[in-house]
């Protein structure tokens, strides 16, 4: 592994906490829905995190969506970066939460919460999903409205299923509530206008390590399983921490 230095071309603020960087940096092979660790030198360290991709892998700027968590020593600084900055990029994108390593089914169900719609957006933004699968739902459960973020991009993706959920305010348009309750009581199911089945379902799970862990038992109970290479089943996830 080596870092390649890449610059900042755009830092979008969301919200004071929610920020998008766009960055120039160097050209890397990986497969939508992969992460690639980005650092930066904070008191003669080079502190490194994982981050997902946004951009698909054919768009040559680099785009990551991140969460400033305060106390933390990355994410802070990151949310400061501005046109013309620094920062480090791996040479070796990883991961397995992709296409790849799926197997063919009728529908594709990608469920997030927070940051976790990241490599979600990078998948979305591929053929791939539009021509294996009959039918592509997002899910997107977040804290507050204003945080259901890339809604222009999601509202270009004609045929997708989009379900939005937030969590602590009323908000038109979105499910109230968690994920793993509306697996459970069907109203996901109703929201998307689809069946959650192992027969016709495949899902992929990211973000909070909670949310992960609760829907998984929502899904095994209406008769999915994990996912795994040499046992497929239908439900694969990446915990973002
Ligand atoms: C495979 C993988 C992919 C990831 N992709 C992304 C991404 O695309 N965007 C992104 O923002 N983060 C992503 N993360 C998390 C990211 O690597 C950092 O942990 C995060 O940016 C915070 O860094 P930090 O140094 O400020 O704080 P840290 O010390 O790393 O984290 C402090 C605490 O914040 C909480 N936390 C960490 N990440 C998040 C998050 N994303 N949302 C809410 N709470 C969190 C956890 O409780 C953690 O213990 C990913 C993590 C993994 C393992
Ligand atoms: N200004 C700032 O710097 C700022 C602002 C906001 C947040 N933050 C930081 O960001 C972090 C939170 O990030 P976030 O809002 O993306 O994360 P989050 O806590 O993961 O919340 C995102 C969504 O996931 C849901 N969720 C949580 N646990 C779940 C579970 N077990 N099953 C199903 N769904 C679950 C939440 O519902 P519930 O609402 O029901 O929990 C919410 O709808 C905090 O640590 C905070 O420090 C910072």
């Amino acid at each position: 592994m080596t870092w390649l230095e890449a610059k900042v071309l755009e830092n979008r603020h969301w919200t004071d906490a929610l920020f998008s960087l766009r960055v120039e940096g160097p050209r890397l092979a990986f497969e939508a829905g992969q992460f690639v660790r980005i650092a930066l030198d904070i008191g003669g360290e080079r502190i490194a995190r994982p981050f997902s991709f946004v951009n698909p892998p054919a768009d040559p700027r680099l785009e990551f969506y991140g969460i400033v968590l305060p106390e933390g020593p990355l994410s802070p600084r990151l949310a400061r970066l501005a046109p013309g900055d620094s920062l480090f990029v791996a040479s070796n994108p990883a991961g397995f939460l992709v296409l790849s390593e799926l197997p063919d089914r009728d529908s594709l169900w990608l469920m997030s919460t927070g940051t976790g719609i990241a490599p979600f957006l990078s998948i979305l933004r591929t053929e791939a999903p539009w021509k294996r699968f009959r039918n592509v739902v997002l899910v997107h459960a977040v804290r507050h409205a204003a945080e259901l973020v890339y809604r222009e991009t999601i509202g270009q993706m004609k045929d997708l299923r989009y379900v939005p959920f937030v969590s602590r305010e009323s908000a038109p348009g979105a499910l109230a509530g968690r994920i793993p309750a509306a697996v459970t009581d069907g109203r996901l199911e109703a929201a998307a206008g689809l069946r959650l089945a192992p027969e016709t379902s495949q899902v992929m799970l990211c973000g909070n390590p909670d949310m992960l862990k609760d829907t998984t038992a929502a899904l095994v109970a209406r008769g999915l399983r994990k996912h795994r290479r040499r046992n497929p089943g239908h439900i694969s996830v990446e915990s973002f921490w």
